[in-house]
């Protein structure tokens, strides 16, 4: 069953209103397994426990702390494994396993959920590289099961009222869009990889094997947002950047990008690790230029202002998500997205709707991130083509 945006959003809001724990078989909790129990598992773990839908009833990582840290936010009974593929060789049960490794595994866990016939929400970004992701693709379409990519911010109500307000018209034709990042360094307690060049015990996200890019570790969630709101095919990409401050490691600190579309619009973006003064802090930034107007996000609302004068209309945005959710210090737009992510998932899962950040929403994201590196390295233009379909 296929069900449009709206149509989807409306359903989920209305299941978490119903907040009350599922009455019949068909609508039980759904056992759901996470692969990766850092960071951000943490934070996802939050996110299911507000969500009668679900029971984290399993969780694999190779690193003691984490693990032991990750079962203690879940409480209760769950079983822990420090190698996920006994995990997927011993759980008959799980309706979903949740990938939260770091980016280079992602291919590799979803690939294996998939062929135990399990659905799979992987993190973003979807893989390191378009065969990963195409390897990904080929498992859910072989397994029939649902993969689907935490891209959330397709659901924060922020960016689904821009989009909203894109299609109807609001200002015009999109023909110029604007989005920057200007963020903090990468969290220095990330997993610790050893450098294949030093041996020495490296964050991830510092090294390309781990990473795929910075860009794709981050600012990804912005290029995907934006891109989502231009309706047409990137034909070239050119990026100048590489590292200006952290000069000892392999993923950049810096780019700038232009995106040329089919239709002529033109999507610049920046990305900036040395943006912030104060650890784990960021700022993100958009603008999208019409024929009639500019919109951009200004706290929880939308404003837009026509090129004919007068007031900004400023739109508001719905938040759906439990205060356990807005409260939490991640922010209230980042969570609120997951917490619809996960509503998405259930629903996919229980109705075959295919996700609507699906395998091809997530390749697309990955390539321009990758085609953008790409630029920056080979200090050229490049074509949509100059990666695998
Ligand atoms: N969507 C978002 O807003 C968002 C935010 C932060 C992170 N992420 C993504 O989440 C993922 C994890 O990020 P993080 O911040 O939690 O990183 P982290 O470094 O805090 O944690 C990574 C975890 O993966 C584990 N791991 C390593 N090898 C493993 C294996 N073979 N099997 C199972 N687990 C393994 C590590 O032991 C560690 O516990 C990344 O893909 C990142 O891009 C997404």
């Amino acid at each position: 069953m296929q069900m449009d945006r709206r149509t989807f959003l409306l359903a989920a809001g209305a299941s978490a209103a119903a907040a009350a724990p599922p009455q019949s078989d068909s609508q039980r909790r759904l056992r759901i397994a996470i692969v990766g129990t850092g960071h951000r598992a943490w934070a996802h773990i939050q996110v299911l426990k507000a969500l009668p839908e679900f029971e984290v009833v399993a969780l694999a990582d190779p690193t003691p702390q984490n693990l032991d840290h990750a079962a203690s936010l879940v409480g209760g009974k769950v079983a822990t494994y420090s190698d996920y593929k006994k995990m997927l060789a011993e759980r008959k049960d799980l309706d979903g396993v949740i990938v939260i490794t770091p980016n280079f595994l992602h291919a590799e866990v979803a690939e294996a959920a998939l062929s135990h016939g399990i659905n799979v929400l992987s993190e973003k970004p979807m893989a390191t590289t378009v065969d990963d992701a195409n390897r990904m693709i080929a498992a859910a379409q072989k397994s029939g099961k649902i993969l689907q990519i935490g891209q959330q911010n397709r659901f924060n109500p922020l960016y689904v009222k821009m989009n909203e307000l894109v299609r109807a018209g609001e200002i015009g034709e999109v023909r110029f869009v604007n989005g920057n990042i200007y963020r903090s360094d990468w969290y220095k307690l990330s997993w610790k990889y050893p450098d294949p060049k030093t041996g020495v015990a490296t964050n991830w996200r510092t090294l390309t094997h781990t990473a795929g890019s910075s860009l794709m570790e981050d600012g990804i969630h912005e290029m995907d947002v934006l891109h989502g709101m231009i309706d047409s095919q990137v034909t070239r990409v050119y990026a100048s950047g590489g590292n200006n401050v952290y000069l000892d490691r392999e993923t950049i600190d810096h780019a700038g990008l232009v995106i040329d579309y089919e239709s002529g619009v033109k999507f610049t973006f920046n990305f900036c690790l040395y943006g912030q003064g104060a650890p784990r802090t960021v700022s993100r930034l958009m603008v999208l230029a019409g024929t009639k107007g500019i919109m951009t996000p200004e706290g929880k609302q939308v404003s837009v202002r026509l090129h004919t004068g007068g007031q900004a209309k400023m739109y508001d945005t719905k938040d759906a998500a439990p205060d356990v959710i807005t409260a939490r210090n991640a922010g209230p737009d980042q969570d609120t997205g997951t917490y619809r992510e996960y509503l998405a998932f259930a629903n996919s899962i229980r109705t075959g709707a295919k996700p609507m950040v699906s395998g091809e929403v997530g390749k697309a994201a990955i390539k321009i991130s990758l085609l953008a590196e790409k630029s920056l390295r080979e200090r050229r233009i490049v074509t949509w083509n100059d990666l695998p379909a």
